[in-house]
């Protein structure tokens, strides 16, 4: 049984059945087959433990009041998931296995998929390097596997706005680094200036540039937009961060609803003069866990900011409802975002 919207959590429960192929360099992919969900055995000396040659993604499938069961855009997760597994040395997934193996998956597992408001079924593809080996070299034997969590909000308090820590002295990623990777290295480097921006009362971190700390990248789970007005403001793909596609969806939504969508650098004493000033009216987080997520207040060195009035603004909301109701099926999708599953 699934629990309601509010007591569900993010990623703590796991349905019934999972994807799983793998591959071999000396014969490429095997035949993909979804089996009980169940733990692996992999050898102690598997290099994915030891040297971290793994890349996920996430995706999610919504139940529609008539019974209908959507993917939003698997096609741009399958492309993202294959250039990250070009970064990290492992092999391509045919496109056709990744989003046809999903969807399969998901039809089987419908049932499990939840249905209140800010509800879906999270998908979780990942592929590793399994062989037994202590050189560093890309593994000859790979795992494809994918599993499925029934989900509420990301964030404990759902939508509503949240406080984050810029951090200036650690930093996520470099362009030619892994940041535009899906690649588990990048979460837990950023471990450490989490649990300092918690113990300093802020939710999360948002990460400057690797360079000259001094351009706003991303949050980690989330790309961050600011809004002045009627304009919305993100980081260009600058290599370092990921290429969200909430983030490519939210600036395609927010031209089609007549708002201006700029990618262009933000420095961060500009943005916290523009904040102060009242210039910035609104700053959300975008991503697929954290849909849209608005930012309340930012915290940089010994100040703390509220942004706007510190609550949900008014293109926050108007984006987000958009958004989440083309998922949902109470807004028509322009875009062509979605896939059906099944009949
Ligand atoms: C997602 O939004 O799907 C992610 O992979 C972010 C993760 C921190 C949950």
């Amino acid at each position: 049984m699934v629990a309601a919207g509010s007591e569900l959590g993010f990623g703590k429960v796991f349905t019934d059945r999972m994807l799983f192929a793998e591959w071999r360099e000396e014969s490429g992919w095997g035949v993909a087959r979804i089996q009980p969900y169940q733990p692996f055995s992999i050898d102690p000396a598997g290099m994915v433990f030891h040297y971290g040659q793994a890349i996920f993604e996430g995706l999610k499938a919504y139940r529609w009041q008539d019974g209908r069961v959507a993917l939003f855009r698997p096609d741009m997760n399958a492309r993202r998931f294959n250039q990250s597994a070009d970064r990290l040395c492992l092999p391509p997934v045919p496109e056709e296995l990744f989003v046809e193996g999903i969807a399969r998956l998901v039809e089987l597992e419908r049932e499990w998929i939840p249905t209140a408001p800010g509800t879906s079924l999270y998908i979780r593809p990942v592929l590793m390097g399994v062989e037994a080996a202590l050189g560093i070299r890309p593994a000859d034997r790979c795992w494809f596997y994918v599993v499925l969590s029934p989900v509420g909000a990301y964030y404990r308090n759902g939508f509503a706005p949240t406080s984050i820590r810029v951090e200036d002295r650690y930093v996520r990623a470099v362009a030619g680094g892994t940041g535009e990777a899906k690649t588990g290295a990048n979460y837990a480097s950023s471990l450490r200036a989490g649990l300092k921006a918690k113990e300093q009362g802020f939710d999360q971190v948002l990460w400057l540039d690797g360079k000259e700390h001094r351009y706003v990248d991303e949050v980690g789970s989330m790309n961050m937009f600011f809004a002045y007005g009627d304009t919305i403001v993100t980081a260009p793909l600058s290599g370092a961060i990921l290429a969200g596609i909430t983030r490519d969806s939210v600036l395609s939504l927010a031209r089609e609803l007549g708002y201006r969508a700029e990618e262009r650098p933000i420095e961060v004493g500009e943005l916290l003069a523009d904040i102060e000033a009242g210039r910035v009216t609104e700053a959300f987080g975008t991503g697929t866990a954290a849909v849209i997520t608005p930012v309340g207040r930012l915290g940089y060195r010994e100040r703390t900011i509220p942004v706007g009035d510190g609550g949900v603004g008014r293109v926050t909301q108007r984006l987000y409802d958009t958004l989440t109701g083309i998922q949902s099926g109470a807004v028509a999708d322009p875009f062509g975002w979605l896939r059906f599953v099944g009949k």
